[in-house]
């Protein structure tokens, strides 16, 4: 069974990248072609290179973004920071996002991930983590005009690649600066725009505001801005298109619930009809592979516990009866892990639901985000 939509108009026309199947619009940063406009955002903790992986894989994602990595502990050679920068086959395109409020040393790590064959490097202008705003990063950029557009100068000036930027419509709704710096962003080289359609002081609480994406599109001359925030469903993409002008749309926590989502996007701008996300037996095997692949990179020790937020998303998805979830969640190895994992196979879905039919819509409940720490 498949759900309909009509497929939007087009913006503007873009060069078609011929495909196998399908030929979705395709999304320019700069030099760099996007194969198609629906990006995967980042999320700390759960957007590393083995779950970009997956999302690759299923199909339709146009770029994959690591999480926030730390400029200065880049530089220093912290590991944590290293981890989050690695990538591998069919990883492509990859940005690596960068945070920190010191030009310099922005700059530096900026040419550092270049040197290892990064695609485009995005500049974390979004996050509103007290700790990471507290250093005069993140969101705390916005408050400050003519330090933040030298800042993203002196990226743009250190590197070739493409540098982007994701923030925020704002401080608050009296300080609503994405616009304004949108379009000095342009005017400095910046290659695009990510706009998440909520300010700093809304956390992840409350709705995005369309109106307010609209005006950063409305702002720039020729950059492509992209949407973002609370895009779970098809429907939802259709209106953040429709209702913005935008040209691209990021998705987040929508992904987690359903990975399937950027395939089904591009299926519906190529033929206005998408398949449903996979079944229980479909996610059962991602949740194993993702988990395979961790334990490869990592090692089974490190790889359990690291893996427990990400494996809640899966079962919840997988509608698991919540017992046996605390069971996986308690698992100590990747012995037990795997036991965890044949019980849950046993039993199957709760009720009436099976191992390959469809799922109901996605209860995944949406998590509140790092300011509520969820
Ligand atoms: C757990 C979590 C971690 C996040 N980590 C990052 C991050 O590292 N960098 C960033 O720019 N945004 C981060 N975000 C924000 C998301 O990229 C996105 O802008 C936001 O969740 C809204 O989009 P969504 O509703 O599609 O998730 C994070 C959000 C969450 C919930």
């Amino acid at each position: 069974m498949s759900a309909t939509l009509a497929p939007p108009a087009a913006r503007s026309a873009r060069p078609a990248k011929p495909q196998a199947t399908y030929s979705p619009q395709t999304l320019r940063f700069g030099a760099l072609e996007l194969p198609t406009r629906w990006l995967l955002s980042p999320l700390a903790g759960f957007t590393n290179l083995e779950f970009r992986k997956i999302a690759r894989d299923l199909g339709g994602v146009g770029l994959g973004t690591t999480d926030l990595v730390n400029a200065r502990g880049l530089l220093e050679g912290s590991k944590k920071s290293l981890e989050l920068i690695e990538t591998g086959p069919g990883d492509s395109p990859f940005a690596v996002q960068l945070f920190g409020n010191d030009a310099h040393l922005m700059s530096e790590a900026a040419k550092l991930v270049e040197g290892r064959g990064v695609d485009s490097i995005d500049i974390n202008m979004g996050c509103p983590v007290d700790r990471v705003c507290k250093t005069g990063a993140g969101s705390k950029l916005m408050q400050d005009t003519s330090r933040t557009t030298d800042l993203v100068t002196a990226v743009v000036n250190a590197v070739e690649v493409p540098v982007t930027v994701k923030m925020r419509l704002g401080w608050d709704d009296k300080q609503l600066t994405a616009p304004d710096f949108a379009r000095r962003f342009e005017d400095c080289g910046v290659t695009a725009v990510m706009i998440h359609g909520r300010t700093r002081a809304q956390g992840f609480s409350g709705t995005i505001s369309l109106p307010g994406i609209a005006a950063v599109c409305d702002a720039v001359s020729s950059i492509p801005v992209i949407g973002n925030g609370d895009v779970r469903s098809v429907e939802d993409a259709d209106r953040m298109l429709k209702e913005t002008g935008c040209d691209g749309v990021s998705v987040g926590r929508g992904a987690l619930a359903n990975p399937w989502i950027f395939r089904q996007l591009v299926q519906w701008e190529t033929t206005g009809s998408y398949d449903p996300p996979g079944s229980f037996a479909d996610r059962m095997e991602l949740l194993k592979r993702q988990f395979g692949d961790l334990c490869d990179r990592h090692g089974e020790e490190r790889a359990v516990p690291r893996f427990r937020k990400m494996a809640h998303w899966y079962l919840k998805a997988m509608r698991v009866r919540a017992e046996l979830r605390g069971v996986v969640q308690q698992a100590k190895d990747r012995a037990e892990f795997d036991a965890a994992l044949q019980r849950v196979w046993d039993e199957g879905p709760i009720g009436q639901l099976t191992r390959t039919g469809l799922l109901p819509d996605m209860q995944v409940p949406v998590p509140k985000g790092p300011v509520e720490r969820w």
